[in-house]
C-alpha cells in the first residue's frame, strides 16, 4: 500500500505542519535523558534539576555525537552529564545551556568558539504531557497549547497514557474525522443523530451525538483540535462524563506516532478505588473506539482525493483548514477565511436543543 506524503495530499510549502505537539508522556523523563526523533529530526530532551524540560536539537556542535542517545557514557552513569538545567555531551562533556549555547568546555580555558549553539524549542509540561512548538519557520508560538482545568482537579481521575506507538498513515486521515459523520454507525456503532463543524482560526470542532448500539447508551461527543496535532473531546455517555486526549505527531512524511488518554469525572469529591477502576475501564473503551478507527488506517490505501457525495461537502473543509498549517504564516488567513463558522451536512440536522442539553450535562 505505501503511505501517502503532504506533497500527495498538496497540502502547501512545507513537509510538516506548524504548531503544539505531544513528544513524551511527561513520567517518561523521570528515568534521565531522552533520544526522540519527529519531524524527520533527531532531538535531545531531558529535565534539568529545576524541573523545567529542555529540548535541543541532538547532535553537538563539537563532532556530532548525539547528546542523549549514549546512556553507557561514564558521565551519564554517574549522573554527572545533567548540571542545573544544562546538560553535557557524553562524548567530551561540552557543556549547554537551555538555550542550546555552548557555555563550558571543561579542557579549554579560551572563549568558547563563536556560533557553538544548539536549536533550543519551545517547550511545555501539562496535561501529563511534554509538548513541543514545531515551525518550519522558527516563529515563536502563536497561541496556547491546550489544556482543561479538569486536569488538576482531584475529583477527574486522569491515566497514564496508551502509547499507540507508530502509524504508516499521513496525519490528515486522521484529521479527516473529524468531518467525517457517516463512519460514527457502521466503524464505531453509534450512528450520527446530529452534526456540526466549526471552524475559527486553528482551531477545528466536531458537535455530534447518537445512540451507542452495543453499550445501550447515548454518546455525545464535543470534540476540537488545538492546531494540527491535539485533539481533546469531552464526552457524555450513559452516565459517564469525561474526556477524551488523542494527540499524534509526524516522524516521517507519512509516519505519525499517537497517545490516547482518558479523564473521567468521579461522582465523589476525592474518587474512591472504584470511581479509579471505572475510570481505567472508561479509558479502555474509549481505547477500544480509537482502536477501531486505528485498524482502518493501518490498512487502507491513502485516500488523497475523496469520491465526496453532497453530504460530505465537510471533508473538503477540513482539508483546506488543515492546510495552514503547511503554508506560511502569513498565508495562514487565506486558508482560515475560507472556512471559518459553522458547518452542517444537510443530511443530518443540527445540534439544536438536545446538544444544548448535553452540552450542559457535559459541564456539570
Ligand atoms: S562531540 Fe560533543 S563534546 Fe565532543
Ligand atoms: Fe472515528
Amino acid at each position: 500500500m505505501g503511505t501517502a506524503k503532504a506533497k500527495d495530499f498538496d497540502l502547501g510549502e512545507f513537509t510538516f505542519p506548524r504548531g503544539w505537539f505531544m513528544i513524551a508522556e511527561a513520567t517518561e523523563l523521570d528515568n534521565g535523558p531522552m533520544a526522540v526523533r519527529f519531524f524527520g529530526k533527531d532531538f535531545a530532551l531531558y529535565r534539568g534539576t529545576s524541573g523545567r524540560v529542555v529540548l535541543l536539537d541532538a547532535y553537538c556542535v563539537h563532532m556530532g555525537t548525539h547528546l542523549t542517545a549514549s546512556p553507557s557514557a561514564s558521565i551519564v552513569l554517574n549522573n554527572e552529564q545533567i548540571e542545573g538545567d544544562s546538560i553535557r555531551c557524553p562524548y567530551h562533556a561540552w557543556r549547554y545551556a537551555p538555550d542550546g549555547t555552548v557555555d563550558d568546555i571543561p579542557y579549554f580555558d579560551g572563549p568558547c568558539p563563536k556560533g557553538a549553539k544548539l536549536k533550543s524549542y519551545p517547550v511545555v509540561e501539562q496535561l501529563g504531557a511534554i509538548l513541543m512548538w514545531h515551525d518550519p519557520e522558527d516563529g515563536e508560538p502563536e497561541y496556547d497549547a491546550p489544556n482543561v482545568d479538569a486536569w488538576e482537579n482531584p475529583q477527574w481521575t486522569n491515566g497514564t497514557y496508551d502509547h499507540l506507538g507508530e502509524i504508516p498513515i499521513h496525519p490528515q486521515e486522521i484529521i479527516d474525522n473529524m468531518a467525517d459523520a457517516h463512519h460514527l454507525g457502521p466503524t464505531h456503532g453509534a450512528p450520527c443523530e446530529y452534526f456540526e463543524n466549526e471552524y475559527d482560526g486553528h482551531l477545528y470542532y466536531q458537535r455530534q451525538g447518537g445512540f451507542h448500539r452495543m453499550y445501550n447508551a447515548y454518546l455525545t461527543t464535543s470534540t476540537w483540535y488545538t492546531g494540527p496535532g491535539m485533539l481533546i473531546s469531552r464526552q457524555r455517555f450513559g452516565e459517564a462524563n469525561g474526556y477524551e486526549f488523542i494527540f499524534h505527531t509526524p516522524i516521517e512524511d507519512g509516519l505519525v506516532k499517537a497517545w490516547h488518554n482518558n479523564l473521567a469525572m468521579s461522582p465523589n469529591a476525592r474518587p474512591t478505588d472504584e470511581d479509579v477502576t471505572n475510570a481505567k475501564l472508561a479509558q479502555e473503551g474509549a481505547l477500544a473506539a480509537f482502536a477501531q478507527d486505528f485498524d482502518i488506517w493501518t490498512n487502507k490505501r491513502p485516500a488523497t482525493t475523496i469520491m465526496a457525495l453532497p453530504v460530505e461537502r465537510n471533508f473538503r473543509r477540513g482539508r483546506t483548514w488543515y492546510k495552514q498549517f503547511y503554508n506560511p504564516r502569513s498565508k495562514a488567513a487565506e486558508y482560515q477565511e475560507k472556512v471559518n463558522g459553522k458547518h452542517y451536512l444537510s443530511n443530518l440536522p443540527e445540534p439544536g436543543e438536545l446538544a444544548e442539553e448535553l452540552e450542559a450535562a457535559i459541564a456539570g
